[in-house]
């Protein structure tokens, strides 16, 4: 079915022709030279994007990259904090549950970060095996500040656990630079490739705590079971998803073309000028600013817009943004801002919201929003993953 929507919610994003092509490619055996070469590049380019040790591949989506990260570090019995920025923050409780893990929470307010010296207050209260933090929490648009948190969990023995599943590849999480012990992403967001793929990367303390827990309670989550097929590609555990590396092989050629300070330098650049965007659309984003991320912004709607009625307006305009979760449905919508979306994209986005606030009743400059976006975007204005 052909269809010329652009797909702008926060994952999965708009995938570009030459990653699509690397999907169309001849499926060939998992065990054919040719795919293992890729599949060998793939995994230590990811490790690289990473900064990780290690890094494991898989088929299947970040709530599987979550379950793997947790289950390889964190032991049934042991104790875990959760700082929850929303919706996927919040998926830790259970998922940890699951596995007979102990949880604790921190939460605030929609739209706030849980404060650093708060999170050092509980983390003298208690000990803990690991800190599980969501680096863009997609429900809110909310960024964690890495850098702050870093220093604190490790300062207090834990291992630090960042879901990047909605930050990886738009936003620097270079594990060994900000302390992080796992990372964990999916393929379908800042990565620009479909959904499908769970990547973790593991760094040397978070590679210690699997060693010391000799068996846990996974099979196809266990990284002793992969760790034969990323050391040597050749090899089988279970069967990669051979067209998916094709693609993420693509996209990582485009990232890694662009160059990584550059990418995270456009995707701060494309958050300001969404924020912009919208500001001069008479919207309200819902983050604190400071707390903002550059991937994906949650819109407020304000006093007498109905949500279905925007969205399927947008829609006709061929634009697919995302509802709210949680406290926010009805109140809010979702557009993201990430991977290999250019500028241009972006301003036909603004333009068909202003359109739809006028046809709503609620009249709106569509080209003052348009020069906020473009003047935001600055050097990055003209980025489109096949000139890089
Ligand atoms: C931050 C974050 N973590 C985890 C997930 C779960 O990923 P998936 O839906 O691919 O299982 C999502 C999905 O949107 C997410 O945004």
């Amino acid at each position: 079915m052909e269809s010329h929507t652009l797909v702008l919610i926060p994952g999965p994003t708009p995938v570009v022709d030459e990653i699509r092509e690397g999907l169309a490619r001849p499926v060939l055996a998992h065990t054919d030279p040719r795919f293992v070469e890729v599949f060998r590049c793939v995994i230590s380019r990811v490790r690289q994007l990473m900064g990780a040790r290690e890094a494991y591949v898989v088929a299947g989506t970040g709530t599987l990259a979550m379950e793997m990260a947790l289950v390889n570090t964190v032991a049934p019995g042991e104790r875990v904090l959760v700082v929850s920025h929303g919706y996927f923050g919040d998926r830790f409780v259970p998922l940890a549950q699951a596995f007979g893990i102990e949880v604790d929470v921190l939460r605030t307010e929609w739209g706030r970060r849980v404060p650093v010296e708060e999170i050092g207050a509980q983390l003298g209260r208690r000990s803990y095996r690991a800190v599980t933090i969501t680096h863009v929490d997609t429900s809110t648009g909310v960024v964690a500040d890495i850098a702050a948190l870093g220093p604190v969990i490790r300062g207090a023995g834990a291992l630090f656990i960042l879901d990047g599943v909605c930050a990886t590849g738009g936003i620097d999480e270079d594990m060994e630079k900000f302390g992080v012990d796992v990372l964990l992403t999916g393929s379908q967001k800042a990565l620009g490739v479909p959904p499908g793929l769970a990547l973790v990367g593991f760094g040397p303390r978070a590679l210690e705590a699997r060693a010391r827990m000799g068996r846990v309670p996974a099979y196809y989550c266990d990284i002793a079971n992969w760790r034969p097929v990323m050391e040597e590609p050749s090899r089988y555990f279970a069967t990669p998803a051979v067209n998916m590396v094709f693609a993420m092989d693509v996209a990582l050629d485009i990232i890694f073309r662009e160059g990584l300070d550059r990418r995270y330098e456009r995707h701060l650049a494309y958050g300001r000028g969404m924020r912009a965007a919208l500001r001069a659309l008479g919207l309200e984003p819902l983050p604190v600013e400071q707390a903002a991320a550059p991937t994906t912004t949650t819109v407020l709607y304000g006093d007498g817009l109905d949500d279905v009625t925007f969205r399927r307006l947008m829609a006709a305009r061929g634009i697919t943004v995302a509802g709210a979760l949680g406290p926010l449905a009805g109140r809010a919508f979702r557009v993201g801002h990430m991977g290999n979306v250019t500028v241009a994209e972006l301003e036909g986005a603004v333009q068909a919201m202003a359109d739809t606030l006028a046809e709503m009743g609620r009249p709106a400059d569509g080209a003052a929003a348009r020069r906020a976006l473009q003047e935001a975007a600055g050097p990055y204005a003209d980025f489109r993953a096949d000139r890089c």
